[in-house]
Parts: C-alpha cells; sequence; structure tokens
C-alpha cells in the first residue's frame, strides 16, 4: 500500500466544498440571536464566509490561498475583538457541526473534523485571561 495519503480537502472535492460548508455554516449564524450580533457588518456575511471557507480548505490540506490574502491566521488574535465565551462558542459549534453533519457522509472524516472544531473552538474562548505563570 502506498505511504501517500489523500488530504481531507482532496477527499471531500477540493477549495469548493469548503466554501459551501462555510456558507451552510453562516447560513445557521444569519437565525442564531447570540451569534448574529458579534458580526459588525451582518451585509459582510458573504465576504465573512469566504475568509472561513478558505481559512478551513487551507487547514485540511488545500492551497494557501488564505494565507495569501489575509497573512498568517493567528485566529486567537483575530478573534479578540470579540467576547467568546462558553455560550458563544457552543453556539458557533452547533452551526457548524450542523452544516457537518448535512454535508460530510464519511464517518472517519466527520469525527475529524468535529474534533477539530470543538477544540478550536475552545481554543478562542478569550472571557477569561490567559494564565501563563501561577499565580
Ligand atoms: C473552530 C473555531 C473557529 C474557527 C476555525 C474560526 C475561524 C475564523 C476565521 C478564519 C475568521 C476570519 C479571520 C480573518 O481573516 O479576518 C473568523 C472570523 C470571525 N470569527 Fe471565527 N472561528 C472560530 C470560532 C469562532 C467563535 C467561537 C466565534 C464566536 C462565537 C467566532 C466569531 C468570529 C467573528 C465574529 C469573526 C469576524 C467575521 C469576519 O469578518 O470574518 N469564531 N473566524
Amino acid at each position: 500500500m502506498s505511504e501517500e495519503s489523500v488530504t481531507v480537502h482532496d477527499a471531500l472535492g477540493g477549495t469548493a466544498f469548503f466554501l459551501r460548508l462555510a456558507d451552510r455554516f453562516y447560513e445557521r449564524v444569519r437565525d442564531d440571536a447570540v451569534l448574529l450580533p458579534l458580526y459588525p457588518e451582518p451585509g459582510d456575511l458573504p465576504a465573512a464566509s469566504r475568509r472561513l471557507g478558505l481559512f478551513l480548505a487551507q487547514y485540511w490540506g488545500g492551497p494557501q490561498t488564505y494565507n495569501e490574502e489575509r497573512g498568517q491566521p493567528m485566529l486567537r488574535a483575530r478573534h479578540n475583538p470579540y467576547v467568546i465565551g462558553a455560550l458563544e462558542r457552543d453556539h458557533w459549534l452547533v452551526c457548524m457541526l450542523s452544516a457537518v453533519n448535512e454535508l460530510v457522509a464519511d464517518d472517519d472524516i466527520r469525527t475529524q473534523m468535529t474534533e477539530y472544531f470543538a477544540k478550536a473552538a475552545e481554543h478562542l474562548r478569550n472571557d477569561q485571561p490567559l494564565r501563563l505563570v501561577k499565580p
């Protein structure tokens, strides 16, 4: 058997898949009373959707288009303007996992994505100060 493995990006059909996933996610954000107010410009949701889709395509092994357009992701820093507590994290996850469950048929990939999103959303929680040293 070959050692080479197909990226999740390729297995799901390429960047178009991640753009569609982000669109499905943002359709849910539009109806979410906790998440929608976080977005400064509701008219800008299509642009936000493209940024998320390109980031995810890149993260899962696709082209570096996100970095070319936006620079290094630095996601924690980019989320600083928004207060993300457990409630926001959970609403974000419900919207994303419902989009994943709708679009991803492969059980193994669905599990990988679920684990990634759960960890990443918790990592972006910023409602408590980070303690780098013991008090
Ligand atoms: C797995 C977790 C997450 C990932 C991978 C993610 C990814 C991203 C990316 C790639 C951007 C665009 C950054 C840029 O290029 O400017 C973004 C923006 C944003 N995110 Fe997240 N995010 C996550 C979780 C969250 C959570 C939990 C919230 C709050 C509930 C949140 C709220 C926002 C908002 C309000 C924006 C600004 C919209 C925009 O203009 O792009 N995100 N996120």
